[in-house]
């Protein structure tokens, strides 16, 4: 498979090198609303000397989750401990995990949509009574033992709350929401990587690769990294505009911050659907990809900057995006429909 540049799910590789995630809530950027609420809730609980509520954060791939999970056990001076759904397979998984667990200590639980419902049913008990309910044995013999747990903090990360079961949300204290990052907010989080890797960029660079990042931060590291390797070959490793722009023209990454991936899903509701209305199954099949990775890694920035809209009838391209992939009212007359005035 062709690696995707704009991919906003993680590579195994990223995160170790040089380490570009920040430690403590000071050096994280942006996300106001949500750091000025975590902050409130860690500084009572830290007063009352009470470990933190569980916290559910919410939104597409690559904003800072785990990061985010990672600053609060540093703020609360706690230990960390990191799994995800899928990974969770059998009750007795995630049984090993919390009986290990300390006072205070924080668990995270990425991709908690994804867990299986026998495990989600032990952690019920383990959030809200901080007891272990588990069956031991099989048939007339199986019996059930309780056993206490240490107060942790739950934290889960999730893309959207709605595709968690209410039982499981419900025992949140906290839900929070996270959005796409602006380009201002993603050209301060490239420049203080470019500080961290050690390289030189412009003020203008650094805007430039923040617009055609997605509102990912995950996507500006990972762009201001492909820039810097064309910027060492050809412009003794200084990123200004033009080393940025050649990149990103190299990866065909566009202006609004589309890639091939991008614009092949709209092109094909464009061609093949007349514009749309298309349902999410119809068009992956003409894609030949999976109908999970279009709704929750390409479709949610595509929405969010208006070149698609979710209709319940299905997905429609918007006369943006009609004119952003060079077509015209004058020569696309069966696209009448989706021309406004
Ligand atoms: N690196 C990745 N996400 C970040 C953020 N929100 N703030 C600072 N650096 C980051």
């Amino acid at each position: 498979m062709n690696e995707r540049i704009l991919d906003p799910t993680e590579k195994t590789e990223e995160s170790t090198i040089i380490n570009l995630r920040p430690q403590r809530l000071n050096e994280y950027i942006g996300q106001e609303k949500v750091k000025e609420k975590l902050k409130i809730t860690i500084d009572a609980a830290k007063k009352r000397k009470e470990p933190l509520d569980h916290i559910l954060l919410a939104g597409p791939p690559g904003l800072g989750k785990t990061t985010l999970a990672n600053v609060i056990a540093n703020e609360m001076g706690a230990n960390i401990q990191i799994t995800s759904g899928p990974v969770l397979e059998r009750a007795g998984d995630l049984a090993a995990i919390l009986t290990n667990l300390q006072n205070g200590d924080v668990l995270f639980i990425d991709e908690i949509h994804r867990i299986n419902r026998s495990v989600e049913e032990i952690l019920y008990s383990a959030m809200e009574d901080f007891q272990l309910d588990i069956v031991i044995g099989k048939g007339p013999g199986a019996r059930s033992i309780r056993i206490d747990l240490n107060h942790f903090t739950l934290i889960g990360a999730t893309t959207r709350t709605g595709l968690i079961a209410a039982p499981l949300r419900s025992r949140f204290g906290i839900i929070m929401e996270m959005n796409f990052y602006p380009p201002e907010e993603l050209k301060d989080i490239i420049t203080r990587s470019a500080k961290l890797l050690n390289v030189e960029i412009t003020e203008d660079a650094a805007l430039l690769i923040a617009e055609r990042s997605r509102g990912t931060p995950r996507i500006a590291n990972r762009l201001l990294k492909r820039v810097r390797d064309y910027a060492q070959i050809n412009n003794n490793g200084i990123i200004d505009i033009e080393s940025a722009e050649k990149t990103m023209t190299l990866l065909e990454i566009d202006t609004e911050g589309l890639d091939d991936m991008d614009r092949r899903i709209l092109k094909t509701i464009i061609e093949f659907y007349k514009g749309g209305p298309v349902g999410l199954k119809a068009l992956a099949a003409s894609l030949g990809i999976e109908a999970d990775s279009i709704s929750e890694v390409y479709e949610p920035y595509l929405l969010q900057k208006g070149f698609l809209v979710r209709t319940h009838r299905g997905r429609v391209v918007t006369e943006k995006a009609l004119k952003h992939l060079g077509y015209s009212r004058e020569n696309n007359k069966k696209l009448y429909s989706l021309w406004g005035n």
